[in-house]
């Protein structure tokens, strides 16, 4: 069971394809571990999702193929909350109350749609208000930590904003930022969160070195099949120092990678390798392959029995809705309540 006196964690995945490496060490990995000393509240982010998707029958089966990956990963149901986004209507509503005190300078500045804008990219409105349905997400839940990659620090920033900003308008907190982690929270007003990133996989490169994403076609799909995952990590691009020459173990994709799975005595060993030289790039990578096999293996074992009983995966996800959706309705009554609209609760 859950214990009421520990801080609470929240934090949210797209279901915009499956999860790869930069997901698992970035987000997925530290979620877990946050869940051992706080109340942990995670979901599949199926609205966000919708920015972008346009298939219908992907987004169903992304969301339960999620769903399986955060538990095959070790999310465990009985002390976690994990649900679907868009079973917890609130969010929505509270998104609108935040839209109302939001500038739209602060919007403006956030960097994936500064990103579109530059490109020229045709976007829209749900790209734009993206950030205002994140802060939602994480208000509505009177978050205290959020873990995520680095990238989505921009994004928790502006949730601290949103959340003072309708703190100074409806809750008479003082403005300047001043509702901050030196001045208590009173109980009513939404709760500022903080940002948790895991600094040794804040941004874990893909096969190009580049960050590892979805979008560019660099990443490692968690569990793929022996095969494939051979494949991939063959392609790891390296740079052409002869195999006898000594190479830059500082500089090199393969490494970079096998210091997320290996110990720090494996790492140095295979580090020393480099600088001596007899070693090739293909060495280092089926090194790496064997780690990547033994961490993965098992959990991609669970994942294939998990996604053999799909209504098994809907029931945890629609227990989860239930106990985030009693949360939510709390935080939307002092709200709704404080901004003058009828709370429920009045009849
Ligand atoms: P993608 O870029 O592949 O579409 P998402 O944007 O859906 O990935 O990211 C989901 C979560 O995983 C976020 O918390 C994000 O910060 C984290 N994440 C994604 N890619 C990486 C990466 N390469 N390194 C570290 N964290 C990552
Ligand atoms: N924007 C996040 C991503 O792209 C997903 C997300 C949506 C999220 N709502 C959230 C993450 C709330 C943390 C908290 O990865």
């Amino acid at each position: 069971m859950t214990q009421l006196s520990r801080p609470r964690c929240v934090s949210g995945i797209k279901p915009t394809g499956l999860p790869h490496w930069g997901n698992y060490f970035g987000m997925i990995r530290p979620a877990i571990e946050l869940a051992e000393t706080h109340d942990a509240f995670y979901f599949i982010a199926d609205l966000h999702a919708l920015t972008s998707v346009r298939d219908a029958a992907s987004l169903r089966a992304d969301s339960l193929g999620v769903a399986a990956t955060l538990l095959a990963c070790g999310l465990d149901p009985a002390r976690t909350v994990l649900w679907r986004q868009s079973d917890v209507p609130e969010v929505l509503e509270l998104t609108w109350l935040l839209s109302c005190v939001t500038g739209l300078g602060l919007v403006e500045r956030a960097h994936a749609y500064k990103d579109a804008q530059s490109k020229g990219k045709e976007t829209n409105v749900g790209v734009f208000s993206y950030p205002v349905l994140m802060a939602a997400d994480i208000l509505c839940y009177d978050a205290d930590a959020v873990p995520v990659g680095k990238d989505q620090l921009q994004h928790i920033e502006m949730t601290r904003d949103m959340a003072t900003f309708f703190n100074v308008a409806f809750f008479g907190a003082p403005a300047g930022g001043t509702v901050d982690e030196a001045a208590p929270w009173d109980g009513r007003m939404l709760k500022r969160p903080r940002g948790v990133v895991r600094q040794n996989a804040a941004l874990v490169p893909g096969l190009d070195g580049q960050k590892m994403s979805k979008s560019y076609g660099n990443h490692i799909p968690l569990f793929v099949g022996p095969k494939e995952l051979k494949q991939r990590v063959m392609a790891i691009v390296t740079d052409s120092t002869p195999l006898e020459a000594p190479k830059d173990p500082t500089t090199c994709n393969v490494l970079a990678l096998y210091r997320l799975f290996a110990s720090a005595g494996e790492v140095a060993e295979l580090e020393a390798r480099y600088r001596a030289g007899g070693f090739g790039f293909g060495h280092a990578k089926l090194a790496l392959l064997a780690q990547a096999e033994a961490a993965f293996a098992p959990m991609r074992a669970r994942y294939d029995a998990l996604m053999a009983d799909p209504d098994g995966i809907e029931a945890v996800l629609q227990a989860g809705g239930g106990r985030a959706r009693t949360v939510a309705r709390g935080v939307i009554e002092r709200v709704r309540s404080a901004c003058g609209l009828r709370a429920r609760s009045e009849g």
